[in-house]
């Protein structure tokens, strides 16, 4: 069975992915404590059923952790209907996909003074980390402009998400749990002062999505809760989305080079790199009644984990899975999951990565890696530490 902290397995857990499909859907993970389903057709059915719910349970002690567990507790993510479906209607309508395509000439503008200045930068220094200029600026400005807090604050909050996602990984330590419980705490000081502003201020509540939920029947610790966690989702799997799928493209010459001569392939190839890399790796759920799912039983009370970035390589849905192909039709990656939890941000994401890829093709057409990538050491979210980039 794979290790989470291995760093073999980290550079590249496909072929243990891939050994564990070969003999069944679902298998025991006695390391992490549950059951993993490994093929797309057993991850779907982890996503979807009934049975099976994100139940959140508190970290323990709750003196300890009561940020961290104000903002889960509370969060349409981490709770299942009837508190699921009143949370997620009140968000959803701003993330709709007709809403977001007019977002699309704000993106692509932020997009290409993004690439300009990274473009700079290669030519001053002779490389610059895409990270930084780009994959990660980028979507943190969006939410920002989306939730009416200032841009400026974006690399503080960039950092404090950082710190909170932690504890989704295994094995953390305590010194990185009580850095996420202090992160957490200054993300809900900070964005009730935002709201508390926003509230007071002349002529407001304004149309930022802050001002709508101010607008709503959301208690207080609702909207913190709701707002940190789209200022977390709306960056946090984007970053590596276009990390790891900006580093598939240029070590598969032969892609990017097809996307510069075939722009019309953008929106596939977007697709293509949510699948070929997955940025979120696994997903909890938790029977709620005994499950059984590809022939494994889950017994009421424990829980299986869905392994998106296994189902993305299962070869009975994608052929020949290994390889990277922008122009895959059709694409059925779960990247954004499935069923009542489904990305509420899926539009936004597609259309920050395309203005990305648009961005860079279009002015460094000539992107190389300057160096190897080196990723970092989490498994749940997948990504890397720096992307040095030349041209
Ligand atoms: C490519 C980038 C992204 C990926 C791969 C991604 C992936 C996912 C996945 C897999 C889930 C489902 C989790 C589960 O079933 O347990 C999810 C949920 C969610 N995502 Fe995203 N996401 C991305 C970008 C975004 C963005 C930009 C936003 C900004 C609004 C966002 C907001 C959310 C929210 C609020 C949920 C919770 C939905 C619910 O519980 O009903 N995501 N995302």
């Amino acid at each position: 069975m794979f290790d989470p902290r291995d760093p073999s397995f980290l550079e590249d857990p496909y072929p243990a992915f891939a050994a564990l499909r070969a003999e069944g859907d679902v298998h025991l993970h006695e390391g992490l404590g549950l059951a993993v389903a490994v093929s797309h057709a057993a991850s779907s059915a982890v996503l979807r059923h009934r049975g099976l719910g994100r139940i959140w349970q508190d970290a323990q002690p709750l003196e300890r952790f009561a940020s961290f567990n104000l903002l889960h507790r509370n969060s349409l993510l981490e709770n299942e209907p009837p508190a699921h479906t009143r949370l997620r209607r009140l968000i959803a309508g701003a993330f709709g996909r007709g809403h977001v395509q007019r977002l699309r000439p704000m993106v692509a503008t932020l997009a290409a003074g993004m690439v300009d200045d990274l473009a700079a930068a290669i030519a001053a220094d002779g490389s610059a980390d895409l990270l930084a200029h780009l994959a990660q600026p980028l979507p943190v400005a969006v939410i920002a402009e989306l939730l009416g807090v200032p841009g400026t604050d974006g690399p503080r909050m960039v950092q404090l998400s950082n710190a909170i996602v932690k504890m989704y990984e295994y094995g953390l330590s305590e010194e990185g749990r009580d850095t996420a419980e202090e992160a957490a705490a200054e993300f809900v000081s900070y964005v009730r002062s935002v709201a508390a502003a926003r509230a007071s201020a002349p002529g407001s509540p304004g149309d930022d999505i802050i001002s709508d939920l101010l607008r709503s029947e959301l208690t207080p610790d609702e909207l913190v809760a709701t707002a940190v966690l789209l200022l977390m989702a709306g960056h946090e799997a984007t970053v590596n989305v276009l990390g790891n799928g900006i580093t598939a493209l240029l070590t598969h010459r032969d892609q990017w080079e097809r996307l510069l001569a075939t722009p019309s392939l953008l929106d596939s190839c977007v697709e293509e790199l949510i699948r070929f890399d997955a940025p979120l790796q696994l997903f909890e759920r938790t029977a709620t009644e005994d499950v059984t799912i590809a022939g494994y039983v889950v017994s009421r009370g424990q829980k299986i984990g869905a392994l998106l970035g296994a189902a993305a390589r299962d070869p009975k849905v994608f052929d020949e899975p290994d390889r990277l192909d922008i122009g895959r039709t059709p694409n059925a990656h779960l990247g954004f999951g499935l069923g009542i939890h489904y990305c509420v941000g899926a539009p936004l994401a597609r259309v920050e990565i395309a203005a990305a890829l648009s961005a860079l093709t279009a002015k460094l057409p000539g992107l190389k890696l300057a160096e190897t990538p080196r990723r970092r050491p989490e498994f749940v979210i997948r990504g890397l530490r720096e992307l040095r980039v030349t041209a």
